[in-house]
């Protein structure tokens, strides 16, 4: 065991601030990461204010952080997949149980055993998990992805979750070219979100409540933007709709964006607002419409995506901050007031 330095909030009420946690020695399996960018996600605002209570309440202390980049510092006897020095990347999934048929199918996201970054029982140290807000992390080599070349790293963080939670859903919809697309909400999710449907051939349509975003729409690869306030503009494109990925991190009408979907067509939620979602049953029959959801993605995935993002040159647009400006960031995401994710340059931590 050996004590890394993190950030971490005491309650739901108290900003983060700087402490030491242990963290355990790599086994057999394992790789330590000393880590270089990490992103936030609206999820880490939401466990840290433990905004989901009734699914995952939060434990406390809590160091959020599952858009982790960084490079290895030291390997366990048995990996075979990494070496010292190597960059390495790890998203919201540290551990499964690798048996069950989710784990089998590489899609460990919906394993009954799975372990999250943060939050979730450590099966090592006992307590709870804790995430990328900190300098070091040790993972099991199977849950840690490689981080290609000629990828920004900074930019590259975010895509460990806000790209694989929207790139996974668009795959599994068969998103492609000819296909009209929705993106609801340019935030960390919804930039991604745009940049994979245009990289996809899809003709995409962006919905924001911010008018001022508009212009950062069209350049991120939107063919239309909407300003979903705007009634009139949203009834322009009712039943027209393949697919639409809701990336909203708050309540809003959801059925305003069912009414937009062609026969057949899918909405799929990403964002994970506090409070449930009002969905009027006959938006969804009239028209054999269908809401689903869609959590993060496996790591073969995951992988896939990474390996996407450098083929077609994708990352995340990221404004760069020192770790001592967590808490003005999390006040500035809940304004929506982020061009598009917020990166942590971890080195700021190891001055401090
Ligand atoms: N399913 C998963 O596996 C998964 C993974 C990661 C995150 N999430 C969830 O996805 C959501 C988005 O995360 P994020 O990191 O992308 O958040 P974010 O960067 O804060 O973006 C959320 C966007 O939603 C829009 N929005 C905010 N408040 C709104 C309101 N009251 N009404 C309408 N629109 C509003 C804003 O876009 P405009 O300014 O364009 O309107 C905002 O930029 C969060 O709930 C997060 O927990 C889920
Ligand atoms: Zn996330
Ligand atoms: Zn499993």
């Amino acid at each position: 065991m050996y004590h890394a330095k993190a950030y971490s909030a005491a309650n739901a009420a108290s900003p983060l601030a700087r402490t030491t946690i242990a963290r355990r020695d790599p086994t057999a399996h394992d790789v330590r990461i000393e880590i270089l960018f990490c992103g936030i996600c609206h999820s880490d605002l939401h466990q840290v204010r433990n905004e989901w209570s009734g699914v995952m309440p939060t434990v406390y202390p809590c160091v959020p952080g599952h858009e982790i980049v960084g490079r290895l510092t030291a390997v366990g006897d048995a990996v075979a997949k990494f070496k010292p020095g190597d960059l390495a990347a790890v998203g919201c999934m540290v551990d499964s149980d690798r048996t069950c048929p989710d784990c089998q199918a590489g899609l460990e996201q919906f394993c009954p055993n799975l372990t999250l970054t943060y939050n979730f029982p450590d099966q090592h140290l006992g307590g709870v998990t804790y995430g990328g807000y900190s300098d070091s992390v040790v993972v099991d080599e199977r849950f840690v992805l490689r981080v290609p070349s000629g990828l920004d790293l900074a930019g590259a963080a975010p895509l460990l979750c806000a790209g694989i939670t929207t790139y996974s859903p668009m795959r599994h919809w068969g998103v492609r070219q000819g296909q009209k697309v929705g993106i609801v909400g340019l935030g960390g999710l919804g930039h991604m979100g745009v940049k994979f449907a245009h990289a996809l051939g899809a003709h995409v349509v962006v919905f924001t409540t911010s008018p001022h975003k508009q212009e950062d729409a069209l350049r991120l690869g939107a063919d239309e933007v909407v300003v979903s306030r705007h009634a009139g503009e949203m009834q322009k494109h009712a039943n027209s709709f393949d697919f639409i990925l809701d990336a909203v991190s708050a309540a809003h009408d959801i059925d305003a964006y069912i009414q937009l979907l062609r026969r057949d067509g899918n909405i799929t939620l990403v964002g994970a607002p506090e409070k449930p979602l009002a969905v009027p049953a006959f938006g969804l029959i009239v028209k054999r419409r269908s809401l689903s959801g869609s959590p993060i993605g496996g790591i073969p995935e995951t992988q896939e995506m990474l390996d996407f993002c450098a083929a077609h040159h994708i990352a995340a647009d990221v404004e760069v901050i020192p770790i001592q400006k967590v808490n003005e960031a999390y006040e500035r995401l809940l304004k929506a007031d982020v061009k598009y994710r917020f990166s942590i340059d971890m080195a700021s931590l190891k001055s401090e």
